[in-house]
């Protein structure tokens, strides 16, 4: 059996996502929200809150969680799962920064570790 190798999708310079702030990547498949934490680790997750669906891109971002704008559910940026006592979870996708570039896979099933990347300072 053969493993594929991710498809990174360049979405462009970490600094054209504010820190505590988004940048939302439109794909056929929905649209994937990038968010920039205080220490520049950039996540991916779909832009669709796991409760009703708010755009969570335009949510409160704040350490490694955001607060969606809907309904004021956190959710965690390095899982995507909503914070207790919520339920819920948003798709998550990896991020690979490079040279200062930002890459998202858009690959299904990824693991925790992969999900978020560190821009160097
Ligand atoms: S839709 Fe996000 S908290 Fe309700």
């Amino acid at each position: 059996m053969t493993q594929s190798k991710p498809i990174w999708l360049h979405v462009c310079d970490v600094g054209a996502i504010p820190r505590l702030g988004t940048r939302v990547l439109a794909h056929p498949s929905g649209d994937i929200a990038l968010f920039r934490s205080e220490s520049d680790t950039v996540f991916a997750l779909r832009d669709k809150c796991p409760h009703k669906g708010g755009a969570l891109s335009q949510g409160i971002v704040h350490g490694e969680k955001v607060t969606c704008p809907l309904h004021a559910w956190n959710i965690d940026l390095t899982t995507g799962e909503a914070c207790a006592p919520d339920v819920g979870c948003a798709e998550r996708f990896a991020v690979r920064i490079d040279a200062g570039e930002v890459y998202v896979s858009l690959d299904e099933a990824i693991g925790t570790a992969a999900s978020a990347a560190t821009a160097a300072a």
